[in-house]
């Protein structure tokens, strides 16, 4: 090595870092925000240097479904303070969703959004292009967008406007690109016609009876079936029935899927009992033995990733009487304490928890340069103290909402450190220099790069 490989930006010394090739305890250098060195770089210097005895060094964790609300419900969260949440979690990357208002539906829309980051994201952002029946023709130009993390149909109405509901416009999608479409997938028909149940329970015990397993499944047989005719790749977010589980086992060749950390650790009825519409999502949080399905297909490796819906509604809008209240909680500042709590319970190793919250998302969407330890790869980290014992408070929470599902919660695990592209943004809880987040690059656009 000569003189100028011995310095770097960054140094990150003595940290057990999970690699691909297993646990290594080792020195991170990172140059110009990438990855340039692994190994004991001893004699090496650098502007920052963080010491990492006794911590892991993972690579930067992507939460690959938020809603941050900007344009339109920014008293609910933006971007900026979505990332901050983000990156006080130990998160470096998101992919946030389409149902804004306006919606992400044109390539104007999206522009907008990209100009909304600049110098307020502290993370790095891609951002999701909703289907409609509008712009069902032209969702293969807008896939290709820089940035775009891809195409996301709502079959079911959530929060927000959009809603593809039939087979036709489906199909319409399915031809019309070629890149993973992301799927939200409860049937409309069937939600329209059990919502009188939500209605005379008028208590959010009612949500998983309502918006039942039936009508996830239904959807998600539908959507397979056409993405097989039409060859289409697909990926079902927040998958939560154990059915749905023994289709999708059936077809890896098409289809990826996700879980969501409330799944596995909250369950009904024993949540809406605790937590009453702070409970309240779509698709639901189901009884014990969809949770006990869900868990076998983390602990398997059948399913793909993780990602949180980090969806914030604020508590005023939640005390809305029941079925008027709105459906989503926040997440992503808690996906990795909540995550590494159930490693230090011996419900999944770390290094599948580092396949699910970083090689997962990147492998699933394309996103260049992200998910491990390697050199040449974006210097993203989430260091993290294995034996630290907090509580998670709502006093904490950086989400303008201000509040969590998993308030009073007792963790063993905590992250302690974020680093973005080689910039240490987070230490101890402190947010560090100025918002540095970018867009992301997808490995299957035309043009990768989002212009500066
Ligand atoms: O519970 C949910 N909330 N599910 C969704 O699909 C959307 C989200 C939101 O944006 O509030």
């Amino acid at each position: 090595m000569t003189a100028t490989d011995l310095k770097f930006d960054l140094l990150v010394r003595g940290g057990t870092l999970v690699t691909p090739g297993g646990r290594v305890t080792a020195d991170v250098g990172a140059r110009a925000g990438r990855i340039a060195a692994i190994g004991d770089l001893g004699a090496a210097s650098a502007a920052h240097t963080i010491d990492a005895t006794g911590l892991h060094v993972l690579p930067g964790v992507i939460d690959a479904q938020v809603h941050f609300r900007e344009p339109g419900n920014t008293h609910k969260e933006d971007l900026a303070s979505g990332t901050t949440g983000a990156v006080l979690g130990g998160v470096t990357s998101v992919l946030e969703m389409p149902n804004t208002d306006p919606p992400t539906t044109t390539a104007a829309a999206l522009a907008d959004k990209f100009a909304r980051l600049r110098g307020r994201a502290r993370c790095d952002v891609g951002f999701f292009v909703g289907a409609t029946a509008e712009n069902a023709g032209e969702l293969g130009e807008l896939e290709n967008q820089p940035g775009c993390a891809g195409i996301k149909v709502f079959m079911g109405s959530s929060t927000g406007s959009l809603l593809v509901s039939d087979d036709e416009t489906l199909a319409e999608i399915f031809a019309g690109g070629r890149r993973r479409v992301a799927l939200h997938a409860e049937d409309e028909d069937r939600l329209r016609e059990r919502k009188h149940l939500a209605v005379e329970a008028a208590h959010p015990r009612a949500h998983p009876e309502w918006r039942d397993a039936e009508t996830a499944q239904r959807a998600t047989w539908r959507a397979l079936a056409l993405a097989r005719r039409f060859g289409r790749r697909v990926h079902l977010l927040h998958v939560s029935t154990a059915e749905e589980l023994d289709i999708l086992a059936e077809c890896k060749d098409l289809a990826t899927f996700e879980i969501l950390p409330q799944y596995l650790t909250l369950v009904a009825p024993d949540c809406y009992e605790r937590l009453g519409t702070r409970a309240q999502m779509n698709p639901p949080i189901r009884d014990a033995r969809h949770r006990d399905a869900l868990w076998a297909a983390v602990t398997s490796g059948l399913c793909d990733m993780l990602a949180t819906d980090h969806a914030p509604h604020t508590l005023e809008e939640k005390a809305k009487p029941y079925p008027q209240s709105p459906s989503g909680m926040p997440g992503v500042q808690t996906l990795v304490p909540i995550m590494l709590d159930h490693v230090a319970a011996g419900r999944l190793t770390l290094e599948r928890l580092v396949d699910l919250l970083c090689h997962g998302p990147a492998r699933v969407w394309g996103i260049a340069g992200k998910g491990r330890l390697a050199v040449g790869f974006d210097c993203d980290l989430t260091l993290v103290d294995l034996a630290a014992r907090r509580t998670i408070r709502d006093a904490d929470m950086a989400n303008k909402a201000g509040w969590t599902p998993f308030d009073g919660m007792d963790v063993t695990g905590w992250p302690v450190a974020t680093v973005v592209r080689g910039h240490v943004v987070m230490r101890d809880g402190q947010l560090l220099g100025d918002a540095c987040g970018r867009p992301l690059s997808f490995v299957e656009t035309v043009a990768p790069v989002v212009p500066a």
